[in-house]
Order: structure tokens, then sequence, then C-alpha cells
């Protein structure tokens, strides 16, 4: 009999994949007791994919230019997905908007993490925006996948400070501290069974989170 069962993680990326390599080290150092089952890219290019092979994971890209539209790129990707069989789903970087069908197969086990206070800046250039509006502080939220882009349940939040000499750079790279820190979190929290997608609301022991979701304290 195997007793060894882990929650089988399938990670979606586009890029650097420095979410990813997030995940890689929190299980390698027994943060997430989980497995990741499978990588893939979007973009065949993506230097994630050379993260995911350094440490032996099973990767693959597809190419959604292959694709003669979004739904039909989105049910491949689906399909490729059951395949592996996993637990929860991790956008770590995907620029892809996904289908409402898509993430209707996947409801309540895909999670992403964005750069800003969501509901606030959904989006992209959320570092400059944040500047440019004169904000004191910005941060990350991990939330669950909805059709709605940047717009699901909110799992976690951490706030950072904005400082008057921060450009986009310095500023993404201190949020991306409280990233490596909150993301891992959260999937810990889900395989765990601690959190869940309930009702449309992200909740912690069954109970729902506020809509910004756990304050995290760093
Ligand atoms: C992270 O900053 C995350 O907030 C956003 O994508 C970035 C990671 O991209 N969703 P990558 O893994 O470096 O490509």
């Amino acid at each position: 009999m195997n007793t060894s069962y882990k929650p089988r993680l399938a990670i979606l990326i586009s890029g650097k994949g420095s979410n990813l390599q997030s995940f890689i080290d929190a299980i390698q150092m027994n943060v997430i007791d989980a497995e990741i089952v499978c990588v893939i890219s979007n973009n065949p290019d993506a230097p994630g994919l050379e993260k995911a092979r350094a440490a032996g994971l099973p990767c693959q890209a597809l190419d959604h230019r292959q694709f003669p539209d979004r739904d039909s790129f989105d049910v491949a990707l689906a399909d490729l997905l059951e395949g592996y069989r996993p637990n929860l789903i991790l956008l770590c970087g995907f620029m892809r908007i996904l289908t409402p069908a898509f993430v209707e197969r996947f409801a309540g086990m895909m999670m992403n993490i964005h750069p800003s206070l969501l509901p606030k800046y959904p989006g992209l250039h959320t570092q400059q925006r944040a500047i440019e509006a004169g904000d004191t502080k910005t941060g990350a939220t991990v939330h669950f996948v909805t059709s709605e882009l940047d717009g699901g349940p909110a799992i976690i939040q951490a706030e950072v400070p904005i400082l008057e000499d921060d450009t986009a750079e310095t500023l993404s790279s201190r949020v991306f501290e409280q990233e490596n820190l909150i993301y891992p979190m959260a999937v810990r929290w889900y395989c765990q069974g601690r959190v869940t997608l309930s009702n449309g609301r992200a909740c912690l022991f069954g109970r729902p989170l506020p809509p910004t979701g756990f304050a995290f304290q760093g």
C-alpha cells in the first residue's frame, strides 16, 4: 500500500519562473509537504522551464500560438493538466487570460499571486501605477482564480511600504520578498486542508476570510 500520498501541484508559467523557484525551494525545505507533478509553459522559451528541468521536474511547453483561438488552447491545456491529476494548480507569472470554461473545470483548486493589494491594480504594471498614484503602500495578494482577471477571493495579503525614492524595480523586488513568503504559506494551508473556497469566499478553518484575505504581518 502506498502511504506516502502527497498533494499534487501543477504549475503554470510564462516567464522567469521566480514563484516556481520559491515552490521548488519550499518543498525542498519541507515548508510544503507536496509534490510538483508538472510545470507547463505557454511560452516555449520561458527561462522558468530551465529552472524546472534543473530541479528534475516534469515540464513541457504548450505554445498558445499553435492554436486557432483562446478556447481551443484552454481545452488543450485543461486536458493536459487533468492527465497529471493535480490537487492544486498554481499560476506563477502565467500571462494568459483563462476562459470561464477552463476556470470552471478547476474551480476551487487554482491559485494566483498578484503584485498589488487587490482589488487595487488588477492587470499589468502594478508598481508603476501605485507609484504614479502617490500611494504610500502596496503589496501582494494570493487569491483563488475565478474568471474575473485578478478578481477571485483573496486568501492572503502582505503590505509593503512605498518609499520616496522607489522605482518600479526596487518596489517589485521588495514586494517579491513578500510573495516568496505568502504564496508558499497559502499553498501549505491548502495542502493541510485549512484553506478552501466555499460559496465564493476563501475560508480558513471553514470560516470566511475578510475580502482582502488573511493580513500577513511579515
Ligand atoms: C510575480 O511577481 C507575480 O506577482 C506575478 O508574476 C511574477 C512572477 O513572474 N504574477 P515570473 O515567475 O518571474 O515569470
